[in-house]
C-alpha cells in the first residue's frame, strides 16, 4: 500500500505555505535575516510543536512566519514545498498565502506575491507540476483589514485563483466576512474558507449561504448536524480534509477516532491535504498513508481522493483533462 500511495498521483488543495516552513529553513532564514528565535537548535524547534488547539499552533506559527521578509525568502519556502510535491507525486496543488501575516509586519505585499510566483513559474517549468495560489483573509483582523487587503491585491490579480479564510476559527464566524466576499465574488474569484475546523456547524452553514464557498475547508465538525451532511451530500460540496492537522490541534485524540469514515459513509466529497506539513507532522503521502493505515482504506477509495480533487481543482478545462490521464494511467 505505500508504494501505491508514493506512486498515486495526488493532488492538494489545502496547504498553507506559511505552514511548510521547515524548522532547517527557518534557522536558515532567521540566521540570514539576522532575526533571534526563541529555540537553540532544530531539535528543540520540533520539539516545541506540542499543540493543544488551533490558537496554540497559529501562536508558533506567526512567530516561525517572521523569519520571511525578502523576495528570495519566500522563493526558498515556496520552491522548498514544490520541490517536495514533485518528489511526493503531488501533480497539482493550490496553495493558500496569508498577506496580512506580512503586511502587518511591514513587508510589502508585492515581496510576498513575487517571490511565491518565480517558484511557482520556476516550479512548473522544471518539474511539470502545475500550482494555484489562494489568498487567505485572516479572520482574527477585522474586515476592514481584509478588504484593504483584498484593494492591495487586485492589481496582482493574475496571480491568485481564489480567496480564502483562515487562521483562529472560534468566535470570528463567516458572516463577519459576508461584505468583502461579496467584493470577492464581484471580481470573479474562486471563493473557498476554512469552517467547522473547531467551529460549529453553524459555521459551516455561513460559509456555504454567505459566502458562498465552493469548496469548505476541513469541514468535519459538519457531523454535528444531520440536516447540513444532508446539504454538503447533495451539492457535493468538496471537503478539504487534513487528518493530520486534526489530530495534532485534538480535533480528534487519534487518527482512528477521527470521522473520515462517517464523512465517507455519508457520501460526503472528500478531499485528503497535508495543511501546515512542516508543523503537523507529514506532507501528502503521510496523510494518505496515515489515514489508509487506520481505516483499512482501498486503493479505489485512495484513487476517489484525487479523483475528488480533481473535480474541484481550480484549473481549465485542458488541465482537468490531463490531470485524469495522470490518474488513469497510474
Ligand atoms: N486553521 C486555520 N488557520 C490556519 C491553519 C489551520 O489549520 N493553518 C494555517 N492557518
Ligand atoms: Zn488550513
Amino acid at each position: 500500500m505505500e508504494q501505491f500511495i508514493d506512486t498515486l498521483p495526488k493532488v492538494e488543495l489545502h496547504v498553507h505555505l506559511e505552514g511548510t516552513l521547515e524548522p532547517a529553513l527557518m534557522f536558515r532564514l532567521a540566521e540570514r535575516n539576522g532575526i533571534d528565535l526563541p529555540y537553540p537548535d532544530v531539535d528543540s524547534v520540533r520539539a516545541a510543536y506540542e499543540f493543544k488547539d488551533l490558537q496554540s499552533f497559529l501562536n508558533l506559527y506567526y512567530n516561525g512566519a517572521r523569519v520571511l521578509q525578502t523576495e528570495q525568502d519566500f522563493y526558498d519556502l515556496t520552491w522548498a514545498y514544490l520541490r517536495r510535491c514533485a518528489d511526493e507525486n503531488v501533480v497539482h496543488t493550490e496553495m493558500f498565502f496569508d498577506p496580512q501575516t506580512h503586511t502587518e509586519r511591514g513587508i510589502p505585499f508585492e515581496t510576498v506575491v513575487r517571490g511565491i510566483a518565480r517558484a511557482r513559474a520556476d516550479a512548473e517549468a522544471q518539474l511539470g507540476l502545475s500550482t494555484g495560489l489562494i489568498l487567505c483573509f485572516l479572520r482574527d483582523l477585522s474586515e476592514e483589514s481584509a478588504i484593504e487587503t483584498f484593494r492591495t491585491a487586485l492589481p496582482w490579480r493574475e496571480h491568485f485563483v481564489g480567496i480564502g479564510l483562515d487562521s483562529a476559527e472560534t468566535g470570528h464566524p463567516p458572516e463577519k466576512f459576508e461584505r468583502v466576499f461579496a467584493m470577492v465574488r464581484d471580481e470573479g474569484f474562486h471563493i473557498v474558507a476554512h469552517a467547522g475546523e473547531e467551529g460549529p456547524p453553524e459555521y459551516i452553514w455561513q460559509a456555504v449561504r454567505r459566502l458562498g464557498v465552493e469548496r469548505v475547508d476541513h469541514g468535519v465538525q459538519c457531523t454535528g448536524d444531520a440536516e447540513l451532511v444532508e446539504h454538503l451530500r447533495r451539492a457535493q460540496t468538496p471537503l478539504t480534509v487534513c487528518p493530520l492537522a486534526n489530530v495534532k490541534l485534538k480535533v480528534f485524540d487519534r487518527i482512528e477516532e477521527h470521522n473520515l469514515p462517517r464523512l465517507l459513509e455519508a457520501g460526503l466529497k472528500v478531499t485528503i491535504n497535508s495543511d501546515d506539513p512542516a508543523y503537523f507532522g507529514g506532507y501528502m503521502n503521510a496523510n494518505f498513508r496515515a489515514v489508509a493505515q487506520a481505516f483499512d482504506l482501498d486503493r479505489d477509495t485512495l484513487r476517489g481522493f484525487t479523483r475528488n480533487a480533481i473535480d474541484t481543482a481550480f484549473v481549465d478545462d485542458q488541465r482537468r483533462r490531463e490531470l485524469y490521464a495522470l490518474l488513469d494511467a497510474a
